[in-house]
């Protein structure tokens, strides 16, 4: 699957970026992401699979595409041969302010696997704690956020005032970020986009030593399906702070409201393909470029079962052969 179906949808997010870039700065989240989800929605159907969306743009009655349960890729019209199965989760631009007013950092992103491989989360909040590989068992979601920074210290071999920690900028976050300051870690507050900030955090080099704090549950299991891939680490619980969120939780069969869930709870897939385009220029990817002969995207595709990671740099041409493409 990982090897038939990587660079099928590596041509799904680049498409759906290309859109969505088009948006950008003109201060209208909701047209960014229509733009993101009908690019999206429309090239799904040439992927050779047989697949369900898991994680989508929400309920049937609410979204008109990439509802959960809906049946995408070549098997919906052909009968003729048997496709593999595959969930599928999407975030067709995550950091939608972020495209509307052209700040850094958003992104396409899409999450495959087999059957089940893929938590069906509820649209709810997820409180989280994201870190890379070495620091794996080192957090705890109840522990005090000293002892977690020092726990990651020690497994970085480094101190805790040269850790950098990414939070989003929420009054929720108020305490988390006074105790992070006081227990001397540096933090990079973001406006949006805690799944772009969790992948850095699993890479070396990119200056994110973890990420903390509540975003959505839906990216929750978005950013484990990337972790898994880079080896990387996290720990999530539900927010169930209302009864209508136990309601959702008891119609998605999940039992334990307080459960906390790993990484591989999250993304339990042997096959897992996880694919994003920037579509504004960030720490992780460049954004889309337009130029007077085509379009350039930087994206990131992954499989954890051929352990592979690509940066993959394309030229979109659209005026034929004698285009001059320029290297960087
Ligand atoms: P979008 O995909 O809707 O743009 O979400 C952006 C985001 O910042 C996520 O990265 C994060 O998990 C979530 O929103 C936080 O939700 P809220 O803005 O309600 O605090």
């Amino acid at each position: 699957m990982e090897h038939e179906l990587s660079l099928e949808f590596l041509r799904v997010v680049e498409q759906a970026a290309i859109a969505s870039a088009r948006t950008m700065g003109l201060g209208d989240g909701h047209k960014s992401d229509q733009a993101a989800v009908t690019a999206m929605r429309s090239q799904m159907d040439s992927v050779g699979m047989d697949g369900t969306i898991v994680i989508g743009e929400g309920e049937r009655d609410k979204a008109p595409m990439l509802f959960i349960g809906e049946k995408v890729g070549a098997a919906v019209r052909d009968k003729s041969r048997k496709y593999p199965a595959v969930d599928i989760a999407v975030d067709p631009l995550e950091g939608t302010n972020l495209c509307a007013t052209g700040e850094p950092n958003a992104i396409v992103v899409l999450a495959a696997s087999d059957h089940g491989g893929l938590l069906h989360a509820p649209d709810l909040y997820m409180e989280k704690i994201i870190v890379g590989g070495p620091c794996k068992g080192a957090v705890d979601l109840d522990a005090p956020v000293a002892e977690n920074l020092s726990n990651i210290a020690k497994r970085l071999n480094r101190d805790v005032d040269d850790l950098v920690v990414m939070v989003l900028e929420r009054p929720r976050h108020e305490k988390l970020i006074q105790d992070i300051r006081k227990a001397g870690a540096r933090i990079r507050l973001i406006t949006d986009g805690d799944l772009s900030a969790g992948i850095s955090a699993a890479v070396s080099n990119a200056g994110v030593h973890a990420v903390m704090g509540t975003g959505g549950a839906p990216e929750g299991v978005l950013t484990a399906a990337a972790l898994r891939c880079l080896n990387g680490y996290m720990l999530g619980r539900l927010v169930t702070s209302k009864p209508e969120h136990h309601e959702r939780l008891a119609q998605m069969g999940i039992k334990d409201a307080k459960r906390i869930y790993e990484t591989q709870d999250l993304a339990p897939g042997k096959n897992i393909i996880f694919a994003c385009t920037g579509v504004t220029g960030g720490g992780l990817l460049r954004g889309v470029r337009f130029f007077a002969g085509g379009t350039r995207t930087q994206s990131l595709i992954m499989t954890l079962e051929q352990r592979k990671v690509r940066f993959i740099d394309s030229v979109h041409l659209e005026k034929g052969a004698d285009v001059r493409v320029r290297f960087y």
